[in-house]
């Protein structure tokens, strides 16, 4: 299969790269190598690929511009798409919120829509527990109600798979979307929790916590990869309901 992975460079899609390609798919990446954080991390990401399972192709491309994605689109003609490339931070998109609507919404528009033209077979979207807002009633699922978020990064994920929604609609692909909890695991996003606190813990400084009330789940990065992996290939939940 001609796999794409937008955000291929990043914590997430570089695991999952290296997954796909070591059971045989023909892997490329696409990554404008944003600089949320470290370029030069990112950069290692795709040699720690390299080293691991082989070369990959590596295509630097920002997705919220519309003409490049679709000719890329056009010209590599993937089977599948998975979309994972977005600004993260729930905190980051309190202080910043409008640089979300253009990574997270205008960027997955640009890809849902290349990806109907040049025919995939198949998009999966890397949407985020946040879109459940806080609901204090037990564990979530997926028929739960959405939408009453609590960041501007929560938003622009609900208002990303809205867009999933209707572009599956137009264009007939298979439509995937999942919400991750909280990922952790080796080459974990600086910007989070766990790393923020461990670095924190070596060089013997306090931990900011904010709030004792608030809980979280997290997921470790093979069980995370497990899922993103298998739902390239199963009938999901959504695509049911889609029908
Ligand atoms: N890490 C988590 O706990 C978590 C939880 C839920 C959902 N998610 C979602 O999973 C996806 C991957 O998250 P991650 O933790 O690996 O983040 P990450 O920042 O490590 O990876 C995202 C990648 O996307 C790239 N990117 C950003 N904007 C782009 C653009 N306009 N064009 C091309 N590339 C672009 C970045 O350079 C980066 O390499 C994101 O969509 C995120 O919102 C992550």
């Amino acid at each position: 299969m001609k796999i794409a992975v937008t955000g291929g460079a990043g914590f997430i899609g570089s695991h999952l790269t290296k997954r796909l390609i070591t059971e045989g798919h023909d892997v490329t990446i696409i990554d404008n190598l944003d600089p949320y954080y470290s370029i030069a991390r990112k950069k290692q990401h795709i040699k720690d690929i390299e080293m691991q399972v082989g070369t990959v192709p590596f295509i630097q491309l920002d997705l919220r511009h519309e003409e490049e994605t679709r000719q890329l689109f056009m010209d590599q003609r993937f089977d599948i798409v998975y979309h994972l490339a977005a600004l993260p931070g729930v905190s980051y998109s309190v202080e910043q919120p409008l640089p979300y609507v253009d990574y997270d919404i205008n960027a997955t528009i640009n890809v849902l829509k290349a990806a109907g033209e040049s025919e995939v077979n198949r998009v999966l979207f890397a949407s985020s527990s946040s879109v459940y807002g806080n609901q204090n009633n037990g564990a979530f699922h997926e028929d739960m109600r959405i939408g009453e978020v609590e960041s501007p990064y929560a938003a622009a994920k609900a208002g990303a798979e809205s867009f999933c929604h209707a572009f599956h609609k137009l264009y007939g692909f298979k439509m995937t979307i999942l919400r991750m909890f909280t990922v952790y695991g080796p080459w974990g996003r600086p910007d989070m929790a766990i790393p923020k606190f461990t670095r924190k813990l070596l060089s013997n400084e306090p931990i900011e916590i904010y709030s004792l009330d608030s809980a979280r789940d997290y997921t470790y990065i093979d069980d995370c990869i497990k899922g993103l992996f298998k739902a390239r290939a199963t009938i999901c939940h959504l695509e049911h309901r889609f029908r």
